[in-house]
C-alpha cells in the first residue's frame, strides 16, 4: 500500500468537486486498512474515510490522511432458515452487489437498486428507497477501530439504525472503519411494491406477474427518470433529509397546503423536503456552474466547474428560504468535509 501526498480527490466523489488530500491511501484488504491506520496513529493527523464518495461535499482540501476503501468480494458465508448469509467487502459498489445478489437468486434488496456508493457506506446512513431500508436485510458488520487497529464485530442491535441514521454517524462517529458487511438475503422473493411509483412503473411495463428482477428494473427506471447520473452531472443524491415536524407545525402547514405530501412517523410527521424546496421555487434554479436539479428539487448539482463553497452557499440559501416560508429546518443529508 502506498501513501500518496497532495492527491486530487476530484474523481473520488460523485460531486466531482476540486480538492486535494494531504495524504491518500487506497486500501484493498483489511491488512492494508490496519497498515494505513497505523501510519495515521504514528503521524497523529486527521483521518477521512471515502467509500464511493457519493454522499460527500468537499468544501476544501483535506488535511491528514484520506483512506479510500477498496476491499472487494461477495461471498456466501452461511445459510439461514429463509436464505443465505452473504459477506460483502466494504469497497464493493452497492449497485453491483444488488445486481450480483439478483443473479444468484438472493432477494430482498431489489428496491435498493441503483443507489450510488459503496457497500461499506450503506450502514453508515442506513440507505433506503421505495419503502425498504438496508437494516431490514442487515446481519452484521466488521470494522477496524481507528485508535487500536483491532477488528470488531457489530450485530444489528449494536448499530442503532434509524431514518438515514446509525451509531456510526453519532456516538461512534470517526471511530471505526467498516471493512465488510454481512446481509441475510432471501431464497424466496418477498416483493415490496407498496410504493405507488413502483406499481405504476410495473403497470407501464406491462408486468402482470412481478419478479424481483422486474421490481429492480422498475426502481432503476424511476431513479433514472428523476435522479441525475453522477457520471454526467455531479451530485450526491438527496442533499437534505426529509424533515420531521411536530404536530403544531404540521397542522398549520397542512391547513395552508392541503396537497402537501406527509408521512406519519414515530417522531412526528415527516414532510418531503423536495416538495418544500420545489414549492419555494428552487427547482431548476441555475447558478451557471451549479444549481438545483430540474427534475428533483432535493438534489443539488455541479454542472461543471463549481466549488464546494459555492454549493454550500446554495444549500444555505435554500435552507434559509424554506425556514422563512414554512418554518421548517432542513438538515443536510450529505456529509461536508472538512467538518
Ligand atoms: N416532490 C416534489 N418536488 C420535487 C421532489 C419531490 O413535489 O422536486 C414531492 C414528490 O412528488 C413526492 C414527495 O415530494 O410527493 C417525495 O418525493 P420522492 O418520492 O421523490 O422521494 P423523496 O422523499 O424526495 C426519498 C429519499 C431518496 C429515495 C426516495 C425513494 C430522502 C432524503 N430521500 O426521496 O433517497 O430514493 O425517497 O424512496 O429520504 C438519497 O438518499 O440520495 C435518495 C435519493
Amino acid at each position: 500500500m502506498r501513501i500518496l501526498t497532495q492527491a486530487s480527490l476530484q474523481k473520488w466523489t460523485t460531486f466531482g468537486l476540486p480538492a486535494q488530500a494531504e495524504h491518500f491511501a487506497s486500501c484493498t484488504s483489511e491488512d492494508e486498512v490496519k497498515e494505513a491506520l497505523a501510519w495515521h496513529r504514528e503521524h497523529d493527523c486527521a483521518l477521512h474515510v471515502l467509500g464511493g464518495g457519493s454522499n460527500v461535499l468537499l468544501a476544501g482540501d483535506l488535511p491528514g490522511l484520506v483512506l479510500q476503501m477498496g476491499i472487494d468480494g461477495v461471498t456466501e458465508v452461511g445459510q439461514t432458515d429463509q436464505g443465505v448469509l452473504v459477506r460483502v467487502g466494504a469497497g464493493v459498489s452497492w449497485h453491483e452487489f444488488v445486481m450480483t445478489a439478483l443473479d444468484r437468486g438472493w432477494y430482498g434488496l431489489e428496491n435498493l437498486s441503483l443507489i450510488p456508493g459503496s457497500t461499506g457506506a450503506g450502514p453508515m446512513q442506513n440507505i433506503g428507497a421505495y419503502g425498504v431500508e438496508l437494516e431490514e436485510r442487515f446481519h452484521s458488520l466488521e470494522a477496524v477501530e481507528v485508535a487500536t487497529g483491532e477488528t470488531h464485530q457489530f450485530a444489528h442491535s449494536d448499530c442503532a439504525f434509524g431514518y438515514r441514521e446509525s451509531v456510526f454517524k453519532r456516538a461512534l462517529k470517526g471511530r471505526y472503519v467498516i471493512t465488510s458487511v454481512t446481509f441475510h438475503l432471501l431464497k424466496t422473493p418477498e416483493l415490496r411494491m407498496e410504493y405507488g411509483a413502483i406499481k405504476a412503473a410495473l403497470k407501464a411495463a406491462g408486468v402482470t406477474e412481478p419478479t424481483p428482477k422486474a421490481v429492480s428494473d422498475a426502481v432503476i427506471g424511476i431513479r433514472q427518470s428523476k435522479l441525475p447520473d453522477p457520471a454526467v452531472l455531479g451530485n450526491a443524491g438527496s442533499f437534505f433529509k426529509n424533515p420531521i415536524v411536530d404536530q403544531e407545525r404540521h397542522l398549520a402547514l397542512a391547513k395552508q397546503f392541503p396537497d402537501m405530501p406527509q408521512y406519519p412517523t414515530p417522531g412526528g410527521m415527516k414532510l418531503a423536503a423536495g416538495w418544500l424546496i420545489d414549492q419555494a421555487g428552487w427547482k431548476g434554479h441555475d447558478r451557471g456552474t451549479h444549481g438545483v436539479h430540474d427534475r428533483q428539487a432535493l438534489v443539488l448539482v455541479n454542472k461543471g466547474g463549481a466549488t464546494g463553497a459555492e454549493l454550500l452557499q446554495l444549500a444555505e440559501d435554500v435552507q434559509q428560504d424554506v425556514l422563512k416560508r414554512f418554518g421548517v429546518e432542513l438538515e443536510r443529508e450529505v456529509n461536508v468535509l472538512p467538518g
